[in-house]
């Protein structure tokens, strides 16, 4: 598949519903927004189950990343993203929404159950998010080297706010290099782990055409070959450009607001919140011309997390560390086809 195929599921039509369109097919349109989610690894790891007016969003746990996530917190992380698109949408259509989250007992992989109707819209500020739904992307180069103004920082702060998580801005200079060491510490325990490299290698196949991150496929084989140095970061975590390794002074120079999104509790619940809170976040900073990429390392090393924790004097939990700013334009990556994911 070439590139333009690729990123077809960006290129979304306008859509063309009236007051007589039943709610189905627009429930079905709207889930073309849902799978632009992010997600770890680009895994892309839900389904969505139609039924008239209702969806189930199911986690796709055969996508789950054993090794760096291993309690699946990432995978409902992304469910949540995409849930949240899908409100936008909704939204955006005209339409309302019910949702239960976990509905089943027996079945705990449908993380929530969505019932459209042509009721009272209770979020309509979500309209404002809808451009932005096939803007934002995830952007590992460096960024513009100025503040991020503090009127923007507090909308990011208020946009995670809605979604019952917290938001941390760090901005001080010796803040964001103490947190790019923390950053350092846990991509150096991470890609120490053979376990972890064949994992990430697997999702930057260039074999893959529809999901992982194809555009660090040339990276696969430095990860395998244990001979090698760490030379991490330019697969996962930032690219300096020209495949030069990015120091830790890089990332610090181009990453001029680092953010941190955290939840009271650390369970499933408190999962899905901070998806929909981190793509919320997202969405208002890129109707703003802001992009970000993430630096979870340390929070996805269980001993680093309450180092974390304790660096940004949070009493909640860090479930995402963003780096956000002006960057460049890059590609979008790839989605898988909706006849694979929506039924
Ligand atoms: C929970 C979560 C964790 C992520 N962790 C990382 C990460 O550690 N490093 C990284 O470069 N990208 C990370 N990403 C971004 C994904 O790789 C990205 O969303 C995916 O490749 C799809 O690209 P897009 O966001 O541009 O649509 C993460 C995304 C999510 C939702």
């Amino acid at each position: 598949m070439d590139d333009a195929a690729q990123n077809e599921a960006w290129e979304i039509g306008e859509p063309h519903f009236d007051a007589a369109t039943p709610i189905e097919p627009q429930l079905r349109f709207a889930l073309r927004y849902a799978v632009l989610a992010p997600s770890n690894h680009n895994t892309q790891p839900w389904r969505f189950i139609v039924d008239g007016d209702t969806v189930q969003i199911c986690a796709d746990r055969m996508r789950a990343l054993a090794v760096v996530d291993p309690f699946d917190r990432e995978l409902l992380i992304s469910c949540g993203a995409a849930l949240f698109n899908l409100r936008v949408a909704l939204c955006r259509l005209g339409l309302a929404y019910e949702i239960t989250l976990f509905p089943s007992e027996l079945d705990p992989d449908i993380v929530a159950l969505v019932h459209v109707s042509r009721g009272e819209i209770r979020d309509p500020q979500l309209h404002a998010l809808f451009d932005a739904l096939t803007v934002r992307v995830t952007t590992r180069a460096p960024f513009v080297d100025e503040p991020v103004a503090a009127a923007l920082q507090q909308k990011l702060i208020d946009a995670c706010g809605m979604e019952g998580a917290t938001a941390c801005c760090v901005e001080r200079k010796a803040e964001r290099e103490a947190l790019a060491q923390l950053i350092a510490d846990a991509d150096h325990a991470q890609f120490a782990d053979p376990r972890f490299r064949r994992e990430l290698a697997s999702w930057i196949h260039p074999l893959r055409r529809d999901d992982g991150m194809p555009a660090y496929g040339s990276g696969v084989g430095v990860l395998l070959d244990f001979t090698v140095p760490l030379v991490t970061s330019v697969v996962r975590l930032f690219d300096a450009g020209a495949g030069v390794p990015a120091t830790r002074q890089h990332l610090v120079e181009g990453s001029p607001l680092m953010m941190a999104i955290a939840t009271t509790r650390d369970d499933r619940e408190a999962w899905l919140a901070a998806g929909q809170a981190l793509e919320r976040v997202l969405l208002a900073a890129a109707s703003e011309g802001l992009t970000a990429s993430y630096l979870n390392q340390p929070i996805e090393v269980e001993p680093l997390r309450e180092q974390l924790k304790t660096l940004l004097n949070m009493t909640a939990v860090p479930q995402l560390l963003l780096r956000v700013g002006r960057g460049p334009r890059v590609r979008h990556a790839p989605r898988r086809r909706l006849s694979d994911v929506v039924s």
